[in-house]
């Protein structure tokens, strides 16, 4: 497990982010802080938003067979669509689940936004069931943040 506490996190994102010249290496670079400092994280991503389609960019875990979800489609659709971040503690239970692999358990899909222009969006699966709660909503929406300011203003 990860000695850091998710402030602790986040300190070591927002300085990462803010170093990164572009948005590319910016985007991987916190994909790959978050999947490596907190391990229920399985899979870590970020989409997109091009046209009315969100594009698979830079993410850690499975290759996912939604690397081009429309708006209408998936947890991430509707996080897009509603522009706010959606917690699902099971999966399975829920209707709107694309599955990217049997394993997972439970997600978070965090818009990335311009003021009220969707970007795109952070969406982490875990293979621990209502693995995301309080703390993980506050770092992601913080990345999201990041990542917002850096694709907006490189
Ligand atoms: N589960 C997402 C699809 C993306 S994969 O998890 C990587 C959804 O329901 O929109």
């Amino acid at each position: 497990m990860s000695t850091q506490t998710h402030e602790g996190i986040l300190a070591s994102l927002t300085a990462a982010i803010r170093a990164e010249s572009d948005p590319q290496s910016a985007m991987k670079r916190a994909v790959s802080i978050l999947q490596h400092e907190l391990p229920y994280y399985t899979w870590v991503g970020v989409y997109l938003l091009e046209g009315d389609e969100l594009v698979l960019g830079p993410f850690l875990g499975k290759p996912s067979p939604h690397t081009r979800i429309p708006l209408g489609s998936g947890i991430c659709g509707a996080a897009a669509t509603q522009r706010e971040t959606i917690i699902v503690d099971d999966v399975n239970a829920d209707p709107r689940y694309l599955a990217c692999s049997i394993e997972t358990k439970s997600e978070i899909v965090v818009p990335i936004m311009d003021g009220g222009r969707v970007l795109g969006e952070i969406d982490i699966d875990s293979d621990r069931p209502a693995a995301f709660g309080a703390a993980d909503r506050t770092l992601i929406e913080a990345v999201a943040a990041l990542l917002a300011a850096k694709l907006t203003n490189p």
